[in-house]
């Protein structure tokens, strides 16, 4: 959590510095109707030229040039350009021929290896042997860069690089071009966006190379190489292993110390989708904005008619409602949780007694004892020279865990010992003095042995670097990871599913960039670094979607989605429904976990698909009442119409919305919902559903039963939900599942009934 901090912080930078910027000229992404372009230009690009030329120059740009007002031309992920103009030559821009709208340049939000062993990927069976663990599969990630020296991206043993790779390795400060392989086949940069809305700015590393570490981090999660002795200061020692260690990956930095703005994440995904990325990993978002204004929904669109599967993380602002972004309904929607790993400290008491404890503090820790003494609730002013090199005590016994955690840090203290019954503890964890979270019962043998003896006579000694697998319950949903629905689609459930996010062991650049800080103020290197965030979790979906696309060429995008989806689990290694740790031990929602948590061996035979075409999606925006021209903003065609408008796509996940205003009306409400699956198994098969029950609601499916006798072959069903003018419940949900009769197959959607309102947020 330190990290996700550290980017708020860089996050806030770029947008108070973009407020310095001359009034008189800002910068544009201008969309426009490739239909209209006159035949007498040769290409796109020299159109939009063209246009630009013909803004007269006034006299504040009577010097400029059309080549420095034109900042990018784009030629997949967007039609159009992106310029600085001033006001008055955007009102000329808006009349001329082909323009259909514009937005101002604005931040980007980011979102901050055991865990492929916690998925079940093993190399006896399952996705890695099958998927030729994602064999010259290429994911392309948008990002803050990569750091190419690290192990993870050695290509020891790669084969050639794919023919119909049209990417580069752009030499830069820090870079040159012969630092990519076989492995790490691209790297670029994309700075023009930034530059024009700072132009004061000088970028720091003004290459493909990684100074934030996040980049580094999320590429290998998803495809990084086998690295042994990989951990963190002795913490999860092991073997380091990307999702898809076969697969390649292409890095486009678009993410700056110095800010992030929509204009070069749209270059970058531009460049992504011309370079021929077959998966497109986004740990960032953008947040507070419509579809038809989102980057991120706009650029990934022409991605999805490319073929590229899009995993995107759902952001950091949780355990909120309505708070995720990247709620776009043909992108991967990644939300995050725990793995079974726990990593642990020792405190041993004067009388020889020892309790463990949570704690990742890098440093050696003294074992010589030391004086401890109890304080109780550490949140008023404590005598700060009384307590110099001792072992506080604080009792967490009203919520105040992260208050007294802040007070005790500015003390000199030795050590700190919290004893808290919050399950909601990995923010505490990584800290620069020795601390360790016990929970009540092991708390209450450490206060006990205190309030045994005289004052001053306890005393005890603290050791770290402990890890332990296989600990119970696990997944568990992180309190951070935002929630669903979707604010910019609210009819579409989101997120889609979870993975990995939660103190995810990852490559990282050692040798520029301290991951901690030592006992004496000292900076701490490591080659591997400990992160959490929806940023770890996508790279990881990203992974499984290289894995699903090596094995099943021929699957779309949404067909590798569904399969996800509906084989993902929803019980917790006890067997139990997964828990969120936002909401004590109660299980986890569609909200928080979508279909549930990612499973990669049952993706690759998921059994039937729900499969959704490009248009169904342009129906979609037009059944949401978007304008024509916000659709053809997303669309980039304008040969589409809204005859077949609708709110129901064939997605596999529903939500209902019971949320009128009139709850004394006894009238029924009916929504109903049409389904059409694609077999995709071997032989004949017949599947039958089973629905969970949900308080309050009448669910019924029909038919109940589906045959299929050849691969390929599509059938329908219906799903009804009958209910109150207004559920007395926020959310109530339950799962529809289709059971194969001669396998172990079970395709299962969440249902989701919601009181929330279902009106799309219009900023
Ligand atoms: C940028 O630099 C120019 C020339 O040095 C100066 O006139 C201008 O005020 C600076 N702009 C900002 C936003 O600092
Ligand atoms: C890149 O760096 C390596 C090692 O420093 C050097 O041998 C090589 O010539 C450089 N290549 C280019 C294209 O500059
Ligand atoms: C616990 O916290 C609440 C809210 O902050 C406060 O009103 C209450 O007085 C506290 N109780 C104790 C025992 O400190
Ligand atoms: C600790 O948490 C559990 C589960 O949330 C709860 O039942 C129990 O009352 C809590 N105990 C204390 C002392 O707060
Ligand atoms: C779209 O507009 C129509 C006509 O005004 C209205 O009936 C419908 O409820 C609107 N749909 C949404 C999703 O707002
Ligand atoms: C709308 O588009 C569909 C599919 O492209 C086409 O069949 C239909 O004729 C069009 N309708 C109108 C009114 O243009
Ligand atoms: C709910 O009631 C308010 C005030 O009576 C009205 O303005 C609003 O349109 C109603 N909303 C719906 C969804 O009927
Ligand atoms: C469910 O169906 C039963 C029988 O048709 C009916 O009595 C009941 O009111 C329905 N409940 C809801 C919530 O619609």
């Amino acid at each position: 959590m330190v990290n996700q901090i550290l980017y708020l912080c860089l996050f806030s930078l770029s947008i108070s510095n973009s407020l310095f910027v001359l009034a008189n000229s800002e910068t544009y992404i201008v969309h426009m109707d490739l239909s209209t372009m006159p035949k007498s230009f040769s290409s796109h690009h020299t159109w939009f030229t063209a246009t630009l030329n013909s803004i007269t120059p006034t006299t504040t740009t009577a010097t400029t040039s059309t080549s420095s007002k034109l900042v990018y031309s784009y030629t997949n992920a967007i039609h159009g350009f992106t310029a600085t103009l001033s006001p008055s030559e955007l009102e000329i821009i808006k009349n001329s021929r082909g323009y259909l709208s514009s937005i101002k340049d604005s931040p980007v939000q980011l979102d901050t290896t055991h865990s492929t062993q916690f998925l079940g990927l093993n190399s006896n069976s399952g996705a890695w042997p099958v998927a030729g663990y994602g064999k010259d599969v290429i994911i392309g990630l948008v990002d803050t860069g990569v750091w190419p020296e690290s192990g993870s991206f050695d290509d020891n043993g790669m084969g050639a690089v794919p023919t119909r790779w049209k990417g580069e390795c752009e030499a830069g400060v820090q870079f040159n071009s012969s630092l990519c392989n076989k492995k790490l086949i691209g790297a670029r940069y994309f700075n023009k966006g930034i530059l024009s809305n700072l132009p004061n700015s000088t970028l720091s590393m003004n290459s493909a190379r990684d100074t934030d570490g996040h980049g580094t981090h999320t590429s290998s999660t998803a495809a990084g190489r086998y690295v042994k002795h990989a951990s963190y200061f002795g913490y999860g020692t092991g073997t380091a292993v990307g999702v898809a260690p076969n697969a390649r990956i292409a890095m486009y930095k678009a993410v700056w110390e110095e800010g992030v703005f929509v204009s070069d994440i749209l270059a970058a995904i531009d460049q992504a989708i011309v370079d021929g990325v077959d998966v497109l990993s986004l740990s960032l978002g953008a947040d507070g904005v419509p579809l038809h204004q989102d980057p991120i929904a706009i650029a990934t669109f022409a991605a999805l008619e490319k073929g590229i599967f899009v995993s995107a993380s759902a952001g950091n602002h949780g355990p909120y409602l309505r708070s995720l972004h990247n709620g776009t309904p043909w992108v991967l929607t990644v939300a995050a949780s725990t793995i079974d790993r726990e990593f642990t400290g020792m405190l041993t008491l004067g009388n020889g007694v020892s309790v463990t404890g949570f704690g990742l503090y890098p440093g050696d820790s003294s074992s010589n004892p030391a004086p401890m003494v109890f304080i109780g609730a550490c949140e008023k002013k404590m005598e700060a020279n009384k307590l110099e090199r001792k072992i506080v005590v604080c009792l967490d016994n009203n919520d105040t865990l992260s208050q007294q955690f802040f007070m005790v840090e500015s003390l000199n203290v030795l050590g700190a010992i919290f004893i808290t019954n919050s399950t909601d503890l990995e923010r505490y964890m990584q800290t620069s003095y020795p601390v360790l979270l016990l929970d009540l019962h092991s708390g209450k043998i450490v206060t006990d042995y205190i309030q045994k003896l005289n004052k001053g006579e306890a005393k005890a000694s603290m050791r770290f670097h402990g890890t332990r697998l296989g600990t119970k319950p696990a997944p568990r949903v992180s309190s951070y990871s935002s929630r669903g629905p979707s604010y910019t689609c609210p009819v579409v459930l989101k997120p889609d599913l979870t993975a990995p996010g939660s103190l995810i062991l990852a490559a990282w650049p050692d040798s520029i960039l301290a991951v901690a800080i030592g006992k004496e103020h000292e900076q701490l290197f490591s080659k591997f670094n400990l992160l959490s965030g929806t940023s770890m979790s996508c790279p990881h979906a990203s992974g499984v979607g290289a894995l699903l696309k090596a094995t099943h060429p021929e699957w779309s995008p949404s067909a590798i989605r569904s399969a996800m989806m509906t084989t993902s689990d929803i019980l917790d290694n006890t067997f139990k429904p997964i828990q969120d740790i936002a909401d004590d031990v109660n299980p986890a929602t569609p909200l928080a976990m979508g279909s549930g948590h990612v499973s990669p061996n049952k993706a690759l035979n998921p059994g039937l698909v729900y499969d959704v075409k490009p248009e169904d999606y342009v129906n979609l925006l037009c059944g949401l009442n978007f304008t024509k021209v916000q659709i053809q903003t997303i669309t980039r065609s304008s040969t589409f119409n809204c005859s077949n408008p609708t709110l129901d796509i064939n997605y596999p996940s529903f939500i209902a919305y019971f949320n009128g205003n009139d709850t004394k009306s006894t009238a029924k409400v009916v929504r109903v919902f049409k389904r059409t699956v694609t077999y995709v198994g071997d032989g004949s098969s017949t599947f039958t559903a089973k629905l969970t029950a949900i308080s309050g609601l009448n669910v019924s499916v029909s038919p109940e039963k589906l045959s299929f006798r050849l691969k390929n072959e599509k059938q329908s069903y219906k799903l009804r939900i009958e209910g109150p003018n207004r559920l007395n419940d926020e959310v109530v949900y339950g799962f529809l599942s289709w059971i194969e009769s001669k396998g172990k197959i079970v395709v299962r959607s969440p249902i989701v009934a919601t009181s929330l309102t279902s009106k799309v947020d219009t900023f």
